[in-house]
């Protein structure tokens, strides 16, 4: 098979190395891909948002298959594009990919179905926003409702963060207009979880949890950003608040989207808080996660592409998915500066792959034949061990020896997992 897939992050990275994997795959094209897709695909200068461009090069080139990658490209429907050129496609169409592209419509539906969500309300006006937003406790979450890379929700402790970041969304458009609409949403305390399904209409197939970190800085301080690290498993959260999150949200939630006559088939994506009184949605995406993937896909055991291929042909029930126990923690090491300006083109040494670990780039180009950055999110490191101690260290260690300037990572990715005691169920 030829396969082409969309995008330019680890994410995409991660989906290539997995898709290399599988004995029918003949050659991938990437568009446009980074200097580690290169490694692996024939990287095609073409943005993601280039539709007809992207089609055009499908067709004259044979491919068999297309695998989209990011948020953006499924919210303005590049999957009804591939298929109305008969070009078998992977990923949700833009009426079901809504439900990540506005949150409002997200929390509107959980709400019809009754499915677990923080209590929360929507406005388009700002004097009625605030005049809310002042009715009620904090700590608070203000959220654009538009997709604003990640990075459109505000976590506020006090009621003058609040009162600031309602303005910076809606008057002052810091997420541009993402940033018309908001949702005020009641605060969620808990573990984060995000578990990754594969859905083809009413069929769920979940994959294994695993845990981002978003704020920037040790400690969840610092501004939120795409994700700085994830692990996988989740030893400290049991499986039957795994199976809670699954039945209770997760299937009720694809059901509900056959129901509103917009099935989803691709990567459902739910982020879930594991609170005192069971799992609550935070939100839903419609595709892999980034970083998430970077640890869910190292450990799937079955072919990528008999997955993909059973859910276009709608058999996603006839397939066994298998996971290994190895544990996989990821480490991002971002640019300096990131979630806010950072320089680009610095040169990165050290990127020699060793057992155990799997690199992924993500803002990565070749200039001069060398590496360098071009991103803020430049690479993750992915440590593979028999548990998450072992993991970890290995995924610490490598990225001690890579080298750019004004390297930046955290240091306690899956802390929580090795500190925390068990979350009740
Ligand atoms: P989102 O983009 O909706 O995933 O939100 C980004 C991050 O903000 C989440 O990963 C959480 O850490 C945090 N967050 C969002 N909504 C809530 C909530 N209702 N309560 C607590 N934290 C939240
Ligand atoms: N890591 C969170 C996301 O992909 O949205």
């Amino acid at each position: 098979m030829r396969i082409l897939v969309i995008g330019r992050g680890g994410r995409e990275h991660a989906i290539v190395w997995a898709l290399k994997r599988s004995e029918k795959v003949k050659h991938i094209f990437c568009a446009p891909g980074n200097a580690g897709t290169a490694l692996l695909a024939e990287n095609v200068d073409i943005g993601e948002m280039e539709f007809d461009r992207l089609v055009q090069f499908a067709q004259d080139n044979a491919v068999d298959l297309v695998v989209v990658g990011p948020d953006d490209p499924l919210a303005a429907g590049i999957v009804d594009a591939f298929e109305a050129a008969g070009v078998p496609v992977y990923g949700p169409r833009k009426n079901a990919a809504e439900i990540e592209g506005s949150k409002i419509f997200m929390k509107n539906l959980l709400r019809k179905y009754g499915i677990p969500t923080a209590k929360y309300e929507t406005f388009t006006d700002y004097e009625s926003a605030l005049a809310y937003l002042r009715s009620q406790p904090v700590p608070i979450v203000i959220k654009a409702d538009g997709l604003a890379a990640g990075k459109g929700v505000t976590v506020c402790f006090t009621a003058e963060e609040a009162e600031r970041a309602l303005r910076e969304t809606m008057v002052e458009k810091s997420f541009g207009a993402a940033g018309d609409k908001v949702v005020i949403e009641e605060y969620l305390e808990g573990q984060e979880m995000s578990i990754l399904s594969f859905v083809d209409g009413e069929t769920v197939r979940p994959m294994v949890p695993a845990q981002d970190h978003k704020p920037v800085f040790d400690g969840d301080k610092g501004p939120n950003t795409g994700g700085m690290g994830t692990y996988s498993p989740l030893p400290h959260i049991p499986q039957s608040v795994i199976d809670d999150a699954i039945e209770n949200i997760i299937k009720p939630t694809a059901r509900a989207m056959v129901a509103e006559g917009r099935p989803f088939r691709g990567v459902l994506f739910a982020g879930l808080m594991v609170t005192k009184d069971g799992p609550k949605t935070i939100e839903f995406n419609a595709r892999f996660g980034d970083p998430e993937t970077q640890v869910v896909l190292p450990r799937l055991k079955t072919d990528l592409v008999d997955i993909i291929l059973a859910s276009i042909n709608g058999r996603l029930h006839d397939i066994d998915i298998s996971w290994s126990d190895e544990a996989a923690v990821c480490v991002v090491l971002a640019s300096e500066g990131y979630p806010g300006a950072y320089a680009k083109g610095l040169p990165i040494e050290g990127l020699e792959q060793t057992g155990d670990v799997l690199v992924f780039h993500a803002g990565t180009a070749r200039s001069d034949g060398k590496v360098v950055t071009s991103g803020g999110r430049v690479l993750g490191v992915v440590g593979l061990g028999a548990d998450i101690a072992q993991a970890r260290e290995r995924a610490y260690a490598a990225a001690e020896r890579i080298r750019f300037q004004g390297k930046h990572f955290r240091t306690d990715i899956a802390m929580k997992a090795l500190q925390a005691q068990t979350v009740k169920g």
